[in-house]
C-alpha cells in the first residue's frame, strides 16, 4: 500500500490555521475547505481518463474524461467538513455516508449509521476523515465498504498518527493513503500530538 504525504505549501499553511487553538470557527471551516481542495486534487491524480473527442466552437479536438465512478465516503461527523470541497474537485461524484464514534474512555470506534450508493469494481472510493488516530474508524469503515463490493479504495486525511497509518496498512494493505501531515504520536487519550484537538468539536462548535 502506498502512503502519500502532500508537500504543497498551501497544505502546511492551512494545517497551521487548523492547529491554532485561537482560530475562530469560520476560519477553521475555510481552512478545512482549502486543505481538502488541495489534498483531493492531489489524490485525484490516480484517476484514469479515457480519450474523447470534443467539438470546440472552432474545430474538433481530443480531450479526456475521467473513467469510473468516484464515490466519496465521509466518516461522520468530522468527515462532513471535507465533503463539499471534495465534491467540488470531482463533480458528478456519488456520496456514501458512514457514522462512527469513538468511545471517549476506550477510543474504540463503533458504527451507528451506513448508507452507500452502488459499490463494485467500477467505483473508485475515497474515504474522507480529517483525523487518522488509532485507525479504528477508518479500518471499520473500509471493512464495511469492502463488504458492499468496493475494490478500489483510498483514504484521505488531513492529519495522521504513525500508529493509525501502521494499523490501517496492516488491516487493509491494498488501500492507499493521502495525508496532509504525519504527526508525532498518540497521547494516553489517543489524541494526535501535536494535532489540533477534537476536529468535530472545533468544526461544529460542540
Ligand atoms: C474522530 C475523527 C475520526 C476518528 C479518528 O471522530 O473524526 O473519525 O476520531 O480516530 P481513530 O482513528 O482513533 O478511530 P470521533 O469519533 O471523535 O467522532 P466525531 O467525528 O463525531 O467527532
Ligand atoms: N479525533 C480527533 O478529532 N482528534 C484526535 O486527535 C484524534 C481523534
Amino acid at each position: 500500500m502506498s502512503i502519500e504525504l502532500s508537500s504543497h505549501p498551501l497544505v502546511r499553511h492551512y494545517i497551521t490555521i487548523l492547529r491554532d487553538s485561537e482560530t475562530p470557527t469560520e476560519d477553521f471551516r475555510r481552512a478545512c475547505t482549502g486543505i481538502t481542495t488541495v489534498l483531493m486534487t492531489e489524490a485525484a491524480k490516480q484517476l484514469d481518463v479515457d480519450t474523447v473527442s470534443v467539438q470546440t466552437p472552432l474545430e474538433r479536438t481530443e480531450g479526456a474524461r475521467i473513467t469510473g465512478d468516484v464515490v466519496f465516503v465521509p466518516i461522520l461527523r468530522a468527515g462532513l467538513g471535507m465533503l463539499d470541497a471534495a465534491m467540488a474537485v470531482v463533480p458528478g461524484s456519488s456520496v456514501g455516508y458512514i457514522g462512527l464514534e469513538r468511545d471517549e474512555a476506550t477510543a474504540e470506534a463503533s458504527c451507528y449509521y451506513s448508507k452507500m450508493p452502488e459499490l463494485g469494481a467500477a467505483q473508485i472510493v475515497y474515504v474522507i476523515d480529517p483525523m487518522l488516530a488509532t485507525g479504528g474508524s477508518a479500518i471499520q469503515s473500509i471493512e464495511q465498504i469492502k463488504k458492499e463490493g468496493a475494490t478500489r479504495i483510498s483514504m484521505v486525511s488531513i492529519i495522521a498518527a504513525p500508529e493509525g497509518i501502521a494499523a490501517l496498512q496492516e488491516a487493509h494493505p491494498d488501500v492507499s493513503i493521502m495525508t496532509g501531515v504525519i504527526d508525532r504520536e498518540l497521547d494516553e487519550n489517543k489524541y494526535i500530538r501535536p494535532g489540533l484537538g477534537d476536529f468535530g468539536d472545533r468544526l461544529f462548535r460542540t
